[in-house]
């Protein structure tokens, strides 16, 4: 075994970080690498389209290329210049490939090498972006929640290409300005610094980033945004509607910031800002810097969700400050955040809140590593994975987020708390604006538990983790007591000894609903589930992760009478792991699997592509590419 963990390692340790070893990049960054984009787009809410241009300027890390390779796909591309110092422009030959299914469309441009040439190209791009962008949602007004319409992008993993020719891989970073047109009524939001607030004209903003990011964070929202200040350095964008509910929900959002520093080190993006999507937005929140997407449903009415706002907090420093430089190293990512997340919850919100989430939070990474077990894809449940040739995201699974935070969680044990924030702080700030791999992080973790007093941790203890499948041995006691109340409740209850009126649910906290929901099995009776139902009236709506644990418990028992509330919920949530989660469930039995075909034969068309694919692969496992 360890053997052949040996040899494993040797492979992945073979290669510098470069694109060269992103799979699901065509850029070569040993022959040019982008720096900047500047951005200058018009939103056409009629055609569905962006239009204008790119100016990348790039350098030329080999002498001798001659040709430099972007990413694009569905992109519509009118000219290809060469700007020179003194602004002029000149034409150069481009070749728009073929596409192909997974990465897009490799652009070619023609670049010969000229005796005067400057330390950075200019070349500019004129293009615009096809109606059908994955990168981007065109929303109708019907689909906001007021009279006016809306765009947003979501660049991760590999969807900026659709709306920027450039090089689309995490292992590249650049900084990046834009000017962006929109119909005068609406507002204009990028991960990225106002420019110009108070000079700007209505319809036309001016943004700025100055940090370095990956091409995934590259953002834009436009709809009818108002703001509403939660502090000096934070705040909340959201539709008029909505504003005041997220600013009540959200106004931890200066302590929670003040934890991050605390924790991980200083902030480096100036502001803190979120903004409320409308429903269909297919994540509950994606980091974007300076400005987090948050999904509507996170605003409960109780701030019971907020971890996905310390979530989305935690990547300004995993995944925004030191990011994966691909997406087989995602658990670099959702892994450190994970455990900053719950170190954060801790901080914020007591122990207990944070031993509940970690609770829950490893029954689902139980279930994942069963069921990879039992479909012989146990390679799945390697922290590193190798996604050559597949979509990224079939990435995204509970095994980054929920077994990276235990291989921290590990290694803190290891160290003592005290010395692990001292490690990770230090990992921050030696490698701030960088791209890592794991066998980077892997280099940098030995080397520091090379020096005097560091904790030791066997080789081959550190490789089973990143590398081996399942849970390793040394997997950490994962704390069970939070929820013996809940437990010995649910227990007495289906043992009838206890009516359903009596149960203590007075005082529950949401996650102790989603615990006491989760662990019912799959043989309660109709009769047990009816109480439930009516008791406390379940079913499609309230808080979203308390109606996805029902509805997960009612696919479990194939409760038919609360099937149309099942149907109700798939076709009015659009967020990835609600829904992605509920489909699996249903693929488990024949029936379910048709109930679920019938209900995403209506639901598709809501569906954001990401989860579509998701959705897909579950339902029709035996279809090619999956
Ligand atoms: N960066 C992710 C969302 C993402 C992952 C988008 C992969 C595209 C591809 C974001 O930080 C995230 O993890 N969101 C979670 C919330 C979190 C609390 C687990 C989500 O959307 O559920
Ligand atoms: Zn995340």
């Amino acid at each position: 075994m360890a053997k052949v963990v040996a040899s494993i390692v040797l492979a992945f340790l073979a290669g510098t970080v470069s694109a060269a070893n992103d799979p699901h990049s065509y850029a070569d960054t040993s022959q040019f690498v982008v720096r900047h984009v500047e951005l200058d787009l018009a939103a056409d809410f009629a055609a569905h389209r962006l239009q204008g241009s790119a100016t990348l300027a790039v350098e030329r890390t080999d002498p001798a290329a001659r040709e430099l390779h972007l990413d694009t796909r569905d992109l519509d591309i009118r000219s290809v210049q060469r700007i020179d110092a003194a602004g002029q422009a000149h034409a150069l030959g481009f070749l728009l490939d073929d596409p192909d299914p997974i990465l897009g469309s490799r652009l070619t441009i023609e670049l010969p090498r000229r005796p005067d040439e400057p330390g950075r190209l200019s070349l500019r791009i004129d293009y615009r972006t096809s109606s059908e962008a994955s990168a981007l949602q065109w929303l109708d007004p019907a689909q906001t929640s007021g009279p006016h319409p809306y765009l947003y992008s979501q660049g991760q993993a590999i969807h900026t290409r659709s709306w920027i020719p450039l090089q689309d891989t995490p292992s590249v970073r650049v900084t990046y300005g834009a000017r962006i047109r929109t119909p005068p009524e609406l507002v204009a939001v990028m991960s990225a610094a106002r420019a110009d607030p108070a000079a700007s004209t209505p319809g036309e903003y001016r943004f700025e980033m100055r940090q370095p990011i990956p091409s995934y964070l590259i953002a834009v929202a436009i709809g009818d945004l108002k703001f509403q200040d939660l502090g000096d350095r934070v705040g909340v964008w959201a539709e008029p509607s909505r504003l005041a509910a997220a600013a009540q929900e959200f106004a931890d959002l200066p302590r929670m910031l003040e934890a991050g520093e605390k924790m991980m080190g200083p902030y480096r993006w100036d502001r803190y800002d979120l903004l409320v999507m409308p429903h269909s937005f297919a994540f509950g929140g994606m980091e974007n810097p300076r400005l987090s997407f948050i999904s509507p449903s996170v605003v409960a009415g109780d701030r019971s969700l907020v971890a996905v706002i310390v979530h989305e907090l935690a990547h300004s420093w995993s995944g925004n400050l030191v990011t994966s430089a691909t997406w087989n190293d995602f658990w670099l990512n959702e892994g450190f955040t994970t455990y900053a997340e719950r170190r954060l919850m801790e901080t914020l919100y007591g122990k207990r809140r944070a031993q509940m989430e970690d609770a829950i939070a490893y029954e689902y990474l139980t279930q994942t590593i069963a069921d990879a077990q039992e479909s012989g894809q146990l390679a799945e449940t390697s922290m590193r994975l190798d996604l050559a040739g597949r979509d990224p995201n079939e990435g995204i699974s509970d095994i980054a987020y929920e077994k990276g935070r235990w291989f921290l969680g590990f290694l803190e044990s290891r160290f003592g708390r005290p010395a692990f924030d001292a490690f990770l702080r230090e990992y921050f700030d030696s490698h701030a604006f960088t791209s890592v791999d794991t066998a980077t992080f892997r280099s940098y973790l030995l080397e520091q538990l090379a020096r005097p007093g560091a904790p030791t941790i066997p080789v081959a203890d550190m490789d089973e983790w990143l590398f081996g499948t399942g849970m390793p041995a040394t997997t950490p006691a994962i704390p069970s007591g939070v929820f013996d109340g809940v437990d010995r409740a649910a227990t007495e209850w289906r043992a009838g000894r206890l009516a359903v009126g009596e149960l203590p649910v007075g005082n529950w906290l949401p996650q102790e609903w989603l615990r006491f929901l989760d662990e019912q099995p799959a043989d309660l009776s109709d009769a047990k589930l009816a109480e439930l139902r009516s008791q406390f009236r379940l079913g499609a709506d309230g808080n979203a992760e308390i109606a996805r644990s029902w509805l997960a418990l009612v696919v479990r028992c194939a409760y038919e009478p609360a099937y149309a509330d099942l149907e109700r919920y798939l076709l009015s949530t659009g967020r990835y792991k609600l829904v992605v989660d509920l489909y699996r469930d249903l693929a488990r039995t024949p029936s379910g699997l048709a109930l679920g075909e019938a209900i995403y034969a209506k639901a598709r068309p809501g569906y954001h592509a990401t989860i579509r694919q998701a959705v897909e692969r579950l339902l029709r496992p035996e279809s090619p590419g999956s």
